[in-house]
């Protein structure tokens, strides 16, 4: 667990996670996750949101130790997802004096997910700028529609200059687990919010009014130094725009020869010059970690067997999360496998050209069962596109 005591009036009342199999029921989460909540102590008492029921009881206990006999005058909702918002009626349960403070848009989601006695007159509801004192700590809200519900809003606390972030800069893994932080925050970003780069820029543009000294956001580590690594990473990502130079090759094998020619590939890039070769087995890896890998890399080579007439399932699977999650910019490369009537790149241009500023290496590369000597040859040509960036 985190050290709790963040300043002298701001307390971390969040808990670990290690048991779940699967966060949001499909993201693995080896190191596990952390669901963060905090306390800010003051003539007034504000929880800075709830935490997952998973961990309710080390939350509530964590919080009244924080409150060292005290009640909680507000409860802030930044985000209605269950991982934070589990906790809302127990709490407003056991403290009815407490104040609840969200936006327009919190309101009706909240007796969506639960019935509380009397929410209507004790709902705080804020707006852009709207601030709210606690003594000597002055709360800001700023609104982030979509970073990563509509209802989102973050909030800035004068005083301490703290920005409370939301989903903005979480990571996957549990805080009593070092590990470096630019890894799972980029899986976590591109897979949670990676559709709303939109909206996170938008966020950034209102985060670079505000002078910050530290970020602390509902999953991960809290944010204390260096902070422009952290927002300049955010503004690569939710621009679209590639982290690295190198070639990412995915691929999908039924039988194993697609993949053989997928490590060919990788030779050839390496020796035609490419910064940096990712070769991933779509069957056999973490979807999430494969998304993550296709937006950091500023190439990326798709190689498929053919499948009913189609693709192999997996392939489509994975050009369906690139879809999703908005994928563009990038130079993307085709190979498709067939022993009779090969149609995977078929299927796979259809899904590529609907990527917005993608542009397509030609040749468009087709083995039949195996390499020979055309397919291998026509092989070396899409290396000889693919291993230079633009
Ligand atoms: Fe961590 Fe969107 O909830």
């Amino acid at each position: 667990m985190a050290d709790t005591k963040i300043s002298d009036s701001v307390i971390y009342i969040g808990a670990d996670d290690h048991d779940i199999d699967l966060f949001e029921s499909q993201y693995v989460v080896p190191n596990g996750v952390s669901y963060n909540s905090y306390v800010i102590i003051d003539e007034k008492i504000a929880v800075m949101d709830t935490a997952d029921p998973r961990v309710t009881d080390v939350w509530f206990d964590n919080l009244e130790k924080a409150l060292g006999g005290r009640k909680p005058d507000y409860l802030v909702v930044q985000h209605m997802e269950p991982d934070h918002a589990g906790n809302i009626k127990k709490l407003a349960e056991k403290y009815p004096e407490m104040k609840i403070v969200g936006n327009a848009k919190t309101f009706p989601m909240m007796k969506q997910f639960f019935t509380i006695d009397g929410l209507d007159d004790r709902s705080v509801v804020v707006k852009e700028g709207d601030t709210l004192s606690l003594g000597n700590h002055t709360l800001q809200f700023v609104m982030a529609p979509m970073v990563h519900w509509p209802e989102v809003m973050v909030t800035y606390e004068q005083s301490e200059k703290l920005l409370f972030s939301a989903d903005g800069f979480g990571k996957f893994g549990a805080l009593d687990v070092e590990e470096d932080w630019a890894c799972e925050a980029r899986r976590y970003y591109f897979n949670i919010v990676g559709k709303y780069g939109a909206q996170v820029q938008a966020l950034l543009k209102k985060a670079s009014a505000l002078d910050i000294k530290m970020i602390l956001p509902l999953h991960g580590p809290i944010l204390k130094e260096d902070l422009g690594y952290y927002l300049g990473l955010y503004n690569t990502w939710s621009s679209y725009q590639p982290e690295s130079k190198g070639v990412f090759v995915a691929y999908a094998s039924i039988h194993g020869n697609t993949a053989k020619a997928a490590e060919k590939l990788g030779e050839m890039l390496k020796e035609k010059g490419a910064e940096k070769v990712v070769i991933s087995d779509l069957s056999r890896s973490d979807m999430a970690e494969n998304i993550e890998d296709a937006f950091r890399y500023d190439r990326i080579v798709l190689m498929a067997s053919s499948y009913d007439g189609g693709v192999f399932p997996v392939m489509e699977d994975f050009l369906m999360h690139l879809k999703s999650k908005n994928y563009q910019n990038r130079k993307i490369g085709l190979v498709e496998n067939g022993s009779w009537a090969p149609t995977a790149a078929r299927v796979m241009k259809g899904y590529v050209e609907n990527f917005k500023n993608v542009t397509i290496a030609e040749p468009v590369v087709t083995i039949r069962s195996t390499l020979n000597e055309a397919s291998e040859k026509a092989l070396g040509e899409l290396a000889e596109v693919m291993a230079k960036g633009e």
